[in-house]
């Protein structure tokens, strides 16, 4: 039993109590027995919000209310600040202020912390305060405790995933429902998986923002968000979700940051994943992360990226983790290794490529032939009729990616392609190594293939 005269009272700062901190509120009153039983009490005292006079689902009558977020950075009383309010300004301002007089800062932010790091890890080295984001990566998937601690000495290769609910959603839709890229949004929208501006989700910026931060801790580098090679999702078309399912994959929004001897790639992009891989079944809101390294081989995580009681349950839990460890979780973390190293050029990978046509009563074989003039090796193809058009979608074996943009707009003229050639990355680079394995799973019949020059 703890000793109740002994109970140690920490006073949190929350900036912000929409989604999050209204869902934090409910979570701190919901475990105050567990706090207690171990020896301390969390008390929210001062909130910050837009609009003070606000309805909300939780009740902040007791409590100091203002719409100054410096009065609760600057709150002598606090020990602690939570920031999920949102923003690139007066957020950074706050945050940093609360960090520079020695105040833990714990914050959901990852546009804030991605865009603005340096400026938090001056703050913080001045005093010594930590600084909790585990709910900015993936929300409830603990995967910078993992990066931070668990695999701190293990060399990393790759970290990747699904890290964007909302894309996921609108990608998963257009698959179920058949439709196109723009009623999956309005749906999305209409059910709230959605910012008010939907363009940080669909354009990947919001991926991109968080595997700044996934990359600082899996390899101690800092590449800001706008030197992700970042593609959103809006150019996919059924057209590409049904070719895909022929040919036995799905399409993702996949964030991938990949350490090679040449140095780091950063990317944001939809990729063709195949469905024998456990990205292809990561659906709707959730988010998955697989992170490589020589010694492990491959970790994977699954779990809810977005939502109201998960993020602020990853808020929570690094408010503790704070409470428990003072000084813990500071930035930039325990790796170093790969600080130095440069940023790889994108145009020198080397991967596979879904290449969708339409095909204006053009000969299947022909196409494929006049590819393989063109130096593309394709190692399977499908066709499917759509809208009143048909389309030929090939999968290709590995090339430099400068070399296939290159090679677009020859593919766009070859007679009897209608239209500009649609270009998707595969996630996987081994795809031959696939094709073969489903062959001689399936005799080759499990694809929906025509006869031709591919595989
Ligand atoms: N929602 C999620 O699932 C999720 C997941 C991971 C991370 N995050 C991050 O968590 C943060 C909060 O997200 P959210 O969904 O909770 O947002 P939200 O529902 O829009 O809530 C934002 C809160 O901040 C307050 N606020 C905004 N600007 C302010 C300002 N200038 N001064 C004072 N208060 C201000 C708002 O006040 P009013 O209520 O008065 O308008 C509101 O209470 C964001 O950085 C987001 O990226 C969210």
């Amino acid at each position: 039993m703890t000793d109740q005269s002994s109970i140690r009272t920490i006073n949190l700062g929350l900036l912000g109590c929409g989604v999050v901190g209204g869902g934090l509120v409910k979570l701190v009153d919901k475990h105050r027995d567990d706090f207690r039983a171990n020896g301390f009490e969390l008390r929210i005292t001062h909130v910050g919000v837009r609009d003070a006079s606000k309805k909300r689902g939780v009740d902040l009558s007791s409590l100091k209310v203002t719409t100054d977020p410096m009065a609760v950075a600057n709150d002598p009383d606090i020990d602690m600040l939570v920031e999920v309010m949102g923003g690139n300004t007066i957020a950074v301002d706050a945050g940093c202020a609360a960090l520079s007089r020695g105040i833990p800062l714990i914050s959901a932010n990852k546009s804030a912390l991605s865009r603005s790091l340096g400026r938090y890890i001056e703050s913080a080295k001045q005093s010594g305060a930590g600084i909790g984001f585990e709910s900015a990566a993936a929300a409830h998937i603990p995967i910078i405790e993992v990066l931070d601690r668990s695999l701190a000495c293990e060399e990393l290769t790759l970290i990747k995933g699904v890290i964007n609910g909302s894309t996921n959603y609108i990608l998963t839709f257009m698959e179920r429902a058949g439709c196109e890229y723009e009623d999956a949004l309005a749906d999305a929208a209409s059910k709230g998986f959605t910012e008010a501006d939907p363009s940080l989700d669909v354009e990947g910026i919001d991926a991109a923002e968080k595997l700044t931060l996934l990359a600082l801790k899996a390899f101690g580098a800092y590449v800001a968000p706008d030197s992700v090679h970042t593609e959103g999702i809006t150019r996919i078309s059924q057209a590409d979700i049904r070719l895909a399912l022929a040919l036995n994959h799905r399409i993702k929004l996949v964030a991938a940051a990949r350490r090679t001897d040449d140095g780091l790639s950063l990317r944001v992009h939809p990729a063709l994943v195949h469905r024998g891989e456990l990205l292809a079944d990561v659906d709707s809101e959730f988010n998955a992360i697989i992170i490589e390294g020589p010694g492990f081989k491959e970790l994977t995580f699954l779990g809810k990226g977005a939502g109201e009681l998960p993020t602020a349950s990853a808020v929570l839990n690094d408010i503790v983790k704070l409470v428990r460890q003072p000084g813990s979780g500071s930035l930039p973390g325990f790796r170093r290794a790969a600080a130095d190293l440069p940023m790889a050029d994108t145009s020198e990978l080397k991967l596979c490529y879904f290449l969708r046509m339409g095909m204006a009563g053009a000969d299947v074989n022909d196409a494929l032939s006049a590819l393989a003039g063109e130096g593309i090796d394709v190692l399977s193809h499908a066709t499917i009729e759509h809208g009143g058009e048909n389309f030929l979608g090939v999968i290709t074996d590995v090339i430099e990616e400068r070399r296939m943009m290159a090679t677009l707009p020859e593919i766009s003229r070859i007679k009897g392609v209608n239209g500009a050639v649609q270009l998707i990355r595969l996630d996987k680079d081994n795809y031959r190594d696939i094709v073969e394995r489903e062959q001689s799973t399936y005799f080759g019949s499990s694809l929906k293939r025509e006869s031709g020059p591919g595989v």
